[in-house]
């Protein structure tokens, strides 16, 4: 009887403190909206590799300032990751001074950018430098952060990958980690070091010979990725250009005002590694580049200046431009025509038969539920 009366108790005390609580939900609800259930975060990763998860960075183009471009709106697959122009549009409402090198065989150059500015090795300066500038991304690295974090597939797969939360350094790493891995394979050349004697034509095997014989290229391009990946001053026409379309000058104007270069104003040609080092003797010099895609890579040079690998070899011929420090290397060929032809021909075989890269697809947003963060 005693047991039965407590229970009692127990249950009218049950009831009168579930009143008073609906009560009290009910009394603020009428003033504040009840915050929504959470919906569950959809994140739909599938195990991916950090170069896969390069991949969606790269193409993602969240990671602009006003997320108008993404890498890829320069270093498009289509175009051999260039963007096929002479000069480099930039972000919106600038316009860059240099041409879009493409990244392929990036990753293994001893030397990044036109310039070399940055060393091997440094390729997540490189991203951060191209994120950050207003030229290039015009992103803040916070925001870039804050705007990853409320996409589920990217918190997933940062936790998969770095077992934390994602950050900066490791958005740069992850982009890094796809970047280094485009390099060339499958190419007609490679074949050809392979010991497939037929996978070059007879010309391009005459180009061939003068490249590493009268021409002389193979003294600046040799190697597996034919470049020395030094600094060198080949006296390249200045692009009028650069000069003609006033958001470029500026954009040329603010480039080498920031390194300090004395006559940005009036300066009517690229300095190159003379802005690093103000070395009068490294005026105009600029980073030998890799040819391994030189077919697919047009326009050619740091500014453009060349449409078509014949204007390229035809500079070569001349003996290059002449500039106070033109390299010593550089000497008139005398090349006859049919030998341009051999040359140019075989810089045409330069370029590998790269698949067609999947564009993913963008994961959207889901922003986090206030508090959960
Ligand atoms: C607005 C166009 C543009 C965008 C966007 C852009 N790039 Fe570039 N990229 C360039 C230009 C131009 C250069 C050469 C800069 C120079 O030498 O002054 C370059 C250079 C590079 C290089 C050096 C290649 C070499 O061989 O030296 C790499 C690697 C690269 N970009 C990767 C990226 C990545 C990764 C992103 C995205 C985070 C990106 N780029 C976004 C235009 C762009
Ligand atoms: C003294 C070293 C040197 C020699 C010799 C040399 N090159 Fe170059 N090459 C360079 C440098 C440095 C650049 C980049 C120059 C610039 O952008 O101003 C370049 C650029 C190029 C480019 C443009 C690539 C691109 O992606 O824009 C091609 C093509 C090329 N060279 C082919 C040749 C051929 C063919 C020969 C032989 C006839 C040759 N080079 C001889 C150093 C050299």
């Amino acid at each position: 009887m005693g047991f039965v009366r407590k229970r009692l108790h127990v249950a009218v005390l049950a009831i009168l403190v579930a009143l008073v609580a609906s009560a009290g939900i009910l009394t603020t609800h009428a003033f504040v909206s009840k915050p929504e259930v959470p919906p569950a975060r959809t994140a739909q990763v599938v195990p991916m590799s950090v170069e896969e998860l390069g991949k969606l960075l790269f193409f993602d183009n969240r990671l602009s300032g006003d997320s108008s471009i993404s890498c890829a709106t320069c270093h498009d697959p289509e175009q051999a990751w260039t963007d096929g122009m002479a000069l480099s549009a930039g972000y919106r409402s600038t316009l860059y001074f240099r041409n879009t090198p493409t990244i392929m065989n990036a990753g293994r150059m001893p030397l990044l950018d036109w310039d070399g500015r940055f060393a091997a090795g440094d390729m997540d300066s490189l991203i951060r430098d191209h994120l950050a500038e207003a030229h290039f991304m015009n992103v803040d690295g916070r925001l870039l952060v804050e705007r990853m974090r409320q996409v589920p597939d990217y918190e997933a797969a940062f936790q998969e990958h770095y077992g934390s939360d994602v950050s900066y350094g490791k958005i740069l790493n992850a982009l890094s980690t796809y970047v280094s891995s485009r390099n060339s394979v499958n190419h007609p050349y490679q074949g050809f070091l392979y010991g497939d004697a037929d996978a070059l034509s007879p010309e391009a095997k005459a180009g061939l010979e003068l490249f590493e014989g009268k021409a002389g290229c193979v003294q600046c391009h040799g190697g597996d990725l034919l470049s020395d990946g030094e600094m060198h001053a080949l006296g390249v026409p200045d692009n009028p250009e650069i000069f003609r379309e006033p958001l470029r000058h500026i954009t040329f104007r603010r480039f080498f005002r920031l390194f300090g270069v004395p006559s940005y104003v009036s300066m009517r040609s690229d300095p190159g590694l003379y802005a690093l080092t103000f070395n009068e003797s490294d005026r105009g010099k600029f980073r030998t580049p890799s040819l391994l895609e030189a077919a697919r890579t047009a326009p050619y040079m740091h500014n453009g200046a060349f449409e078509t690998l014949e204007d390229v070899v035809r500079f070569y011929n001349a003996g290059g431009g002449q500039v106070g420090n033109t390299d010593p290397l550089l000497i008139p060929l005398e090349l006859t025509d049919d030998e341009v032809d051999s040359l140019v021909a075989f810089l045409s075989s330069l370029g590998s038969d790269e698949g067609f890269t999947s564009i993913p697809e963008r994961s959207p947003y889901e922003t986090r539920t206030l508090g959960q963060n």
